[in-house]
This record gives C-alpha cells, structure tokens and sequence, in this order.
C-alpha cells in the first residue's frame, strides 16, 4: 500500500485538514485516537476542539510520551491537554505514565493498548531526521515487535522516552503524518523512499506543506 501525500498551501491549512480529517473519521464511527507529540499538531488540535464531534465515545491514547511529569512543559500529555483536552470531554484519556521510566511506562501502557487494539485514528508527526513518534532512523527500537516500548538514548531530549512500535503503528486503521517547514523537507524525501521511520508504515496520509514538500 502506498503512502498518499497532500501538498497543502501552508501550516494553517495542514492543520485545518488534518482536523478535519480527524473528526469525519469520528464521525464515521472511529473510537479510539492516538495523539502526537511534538509542536507541530498543536495548531490541529486547537482547530479539532471546535469541530462537531461526539467526544463521549472517543477515547484518546498518545503516540509517544517524554518520561517527564505530565505537568512538564516537554510532555507531550501536556500539549494535548492545553491545546485540546481541556476543551472537550472525551470518554476516555490513556496518557502514557512515561513519569514511571521507560521500561516500566512501556509495560504499564501495553496493556492500554492491547485492550483498544486496532486503533482507529494515529496522528503523527516527522522530525528532522525523519523520525515519527519516539522511533530514529537506524534505531534497534525499529525491530520491536511489542506494541509499545521503551527508549533510553533518543537523539531528541530527552533521552528517556515510551513510544508505540512499528507494529502498533502498522495495524492501525488510518494513520495521518503532518510535516510542516521547510526543516522537514529533508525528512519527507527520505520517507517516500521509506528509508526513515516516518515512511516505514505502509498506506498514511500525509499532510504536507509546500515547504516540507521542498516546493
Ligand atoms: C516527540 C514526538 C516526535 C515529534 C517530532 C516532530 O515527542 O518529540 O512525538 O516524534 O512528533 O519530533 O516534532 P515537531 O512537531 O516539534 O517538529
């Protein structure tokens, strides 16, 4: 299966169209929805917060976690928080307690996502080198086969980190991955030759910029 990539005009639209992407999927009748980390989804967050969705039957897990305090400014459960949960009332929200350490965070949240298995909606983003939730390019993390796992030398601080697997990425229903600026072009490039993590899971949308799309 081939990964679909729309170029859209800029960061605003990517965001607008992921947003609404995400909430016809729930519409549709998605349940479970796996949010990323990072800066780049704040934005579509904000914008899915004022969509028409049913969040009482929605229930929101995280692609990848720092292993700080979820009230830390580098948690990822805390952008979320401030850019969208804090605004609606989803069912249910399975942070990772990444705050336990990698390994005893990975084991508490493969439960988690064992008994919500497959999930319906991943959102993603693509860092600079490539990689997608807390998976770097050339890392043995890429042979996981549990659905979640630890991390102790991520290149991006810090160091300490709890993401979702290959496997767990690839079973997953729809996948969207945002990239937006002109730093991420790089990235995308290597992704469409599926040389980095980011385009390692066959069938994502992508949304794109024109300057992550080196246009
Ligand atoms: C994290 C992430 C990571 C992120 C990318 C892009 O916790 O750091 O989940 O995979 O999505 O690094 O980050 P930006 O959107 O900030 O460029």
């Amino acid at each position: 299966m081939e990964n679909i990539f729309t170029v859209l005009d800029s960061p605003e639209d990517v965001a607008a169209a992921a947003a609404a992407d995400i909430a016809e999927a729930l519409r549709d009748g998605a349940r479970s929805l796996v949010l990323a980390g990072g800066t780049t989804p704040r934005r579509c967050y904000e914008l899915l917060s004022q969509m028409e969705v049913e969040w009482a039957r929605v229930t929101i897990l995280f692609g990848d976690e720092r292993c700080v305090r979820p009230d830390h400014p580098d948690s990822n459960y805390r952008m979320a928080r401030e850019a969208l949960l804090d605004r609606v009332s989803p069912a249910t929200v399975h942070r990772m307690p990444a705050e336990l350490g990698p390994d005893e965070g990975a084991g508490v949240y493969a439960h988690v996502v064992a008994s919500v298995a497959p999930l319906d909606v991943v959102t993603l983003g693509v860092g600079e080198d490539g990689h997608t939730a807390s998976l770097f390019p050339g890392h043995p993390l890429l042979q996981a086969t549990a659905l979640v796992a630890g991390i102790r030398d991520s290149p991006k601080p810090p160091p300490q980190r709890v993401t979702l697997t290959l496997p767990a990425l690839r079973s997953a229903r729809r996948v969207i991955i945002l990239a937006t600026g002109a730093g991420k072009a790089d990235a995308v490039a290597l992704a469409k030759r599926g040389e980095v993590p980011s385009g390692m899971i066959a069938g994502a949308r992508w949304l794109i910029d024109r300057a992550a799309a080196g246009k």
